[in-house]
């Protein structure tokens, strides 16, 4: 059975096609880094002209690299929220112009459980290509899924039930930032250190220049609610080490970046900051997922969102639990970052349950997952 995805929640407009919710045909993704670099964040009202200049080229990039014809598609998965207003309603009004048109089901997927899915399907696509047998999911729940990106840090203790004769999931939310995004916290300190957008790539690069044991940023632990997360804290506190240690080598940074290579020549005191602000805030992430395992029976770890790519992340986190025997899984970097294969994945077992929406349906910008 064959599902087109479409995502368009922030500043990416993406669509995907899955047979079966596990195989991906196609992945189109088309990217406004680009736009948005020089405002060193996503602009809400450019994001929504630009998916509605995206949105029929790339549905169509998506169909026609799958090798199919759209009467083929079974159903259609579109990221319902959370996300910026503007942005979903393009993706939304696309799909169920399509679903009209085509006389197929709509089904609206959480952008979150869509992060939360790349997962599996991630795991699915390696089992294909090496065609190893297929994983067992009941070996791998309950489990705990960190979800961290640009827009969110999230905790998650998943447990499988049954309804109406079908396995679903159950989430229930153990943690959660009560500010910052971590991926918003690595965009802002990189804007501060002139480094450029998106911050997270930039900095994960050029942290391994540095000493991460340098500077001791604060780690945030909030008192009455120990899973919760805080990341503006850390923001801060680069914020005020800039101003009083790093006033010269921040000057010098301004003046030479128009040369193309000025990364890779930036003081040693620049590189330890970017390094020690990585570590504080990945081992604040560790920390909080070790406690929850400590609290929650899990069986594994899923880290998803565009965080998840981060390198310091992963060897921290693998070599962190796998020690206690928790196996930890991360998507590939191109499904940890928004995409439509990972809402056509989520979406897919809805399709097969019938879980329809109609053509009422409308974005929802806190659409809550639990
Ligand atoms: O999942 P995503 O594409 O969009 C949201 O749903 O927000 O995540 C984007 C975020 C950005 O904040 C970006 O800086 C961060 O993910 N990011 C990273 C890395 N790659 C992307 N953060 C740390 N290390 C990385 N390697
Ligand atoms: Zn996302």
């Amino acid at each position: 059975m064959l599902i087109l995805g479409i995502e368009s929640s922030c500043d990416e407009t993406a669509a995907a096609v899955l047979r079966d919710g596990k195989t991906i045909l196609s992945n189109c993704i088309a990217s406004q880094i680009a736009i948005h670099k020089k405002y060193g964040g996503v602009v809400p009202e450019l994001a929504s002209r630009h998916h509605l200049e995206n949105i029929v080229p790339i549905v169509n990039a998506a169909v026609s690299e799958a090798g199919i014809h759209p009467a083929e598609i079974a159903g259609v998965a579109v990221t319902q929220g959370p996300g910026l207003v503007g942005s979903l309603l393009v993706g939304i009004n696309y799909a169920k112009a399509l679903c009209f048109s085509l006389q197929r089901p709509l089904v609206a997927v959480n952008h979150i459980e869509g992060h939360i899915y790349s997962v599996p399907l991630h795991i699915a696509c390696e089992e294909e290509k090496s065609r190893a047998s297929s994983t067992d999911w009941n070996t791998l729940f309950p489990a705990l899924a960190l979800v961290v990106s640009g827009g969110h840090t999230s905790l998650f203790w998943i447990r499988p039930i049954t309804s109406n004769g079908s396995r679903k999931e159950q989430y229930q939310l153990v943690g959660r930032t009560r500010d910052d995004a971590a991926g918003e916290a690595f965009d802002k300190v990189a804007k501060l250190l002139h480094l450029g957008y998106p911050g997270g790539p930039v900095i994960d690069r050029l942290a391994k220049m540095g000493n991460p044991l340098a500077v001791e940023f604060p780690i945030a632990k909030i008192r009455d609610a120990r899973l919760d997360f805080s990341f503006s804290g850390i923001k801060t506190a680069v914020l005020r080490y800039a101003q009083a240690h790093l006033k010269n080598e921040l000057t010098t940074i301004c003046l030479q970046r128009q040369d193309k290579s000025f990364l890779e020549h930036l003081p040693q005191s620049i590189y330890d900051v970017i390094a020690s602000f990585q570590r504080a805030v990945i081992e604040s992430l560790f920390i909080n997922t070790r406690t929850a395992v400590e609290n929650y029976r899990s069986r594994s770890i899923m880290v998803s969102g565009g965080v998840a790519c981060n390198s310091w992340l992963r060897s921290r986190f693998k070599q962190g639990f796998e020690k206690m025997g928790l196996p930890v899984y991360f998507p590939s970097a191109i499904l940890s970052t928004d995409n439509a294969a990972m809402i056509a994945a989520a979406g897919y077992p809805k399709l097969v349950r019938r879980e329809f929406a109609d053509m009422s349906l409308n974005a929802d910008v806190n659409l809550k997952l639990t």
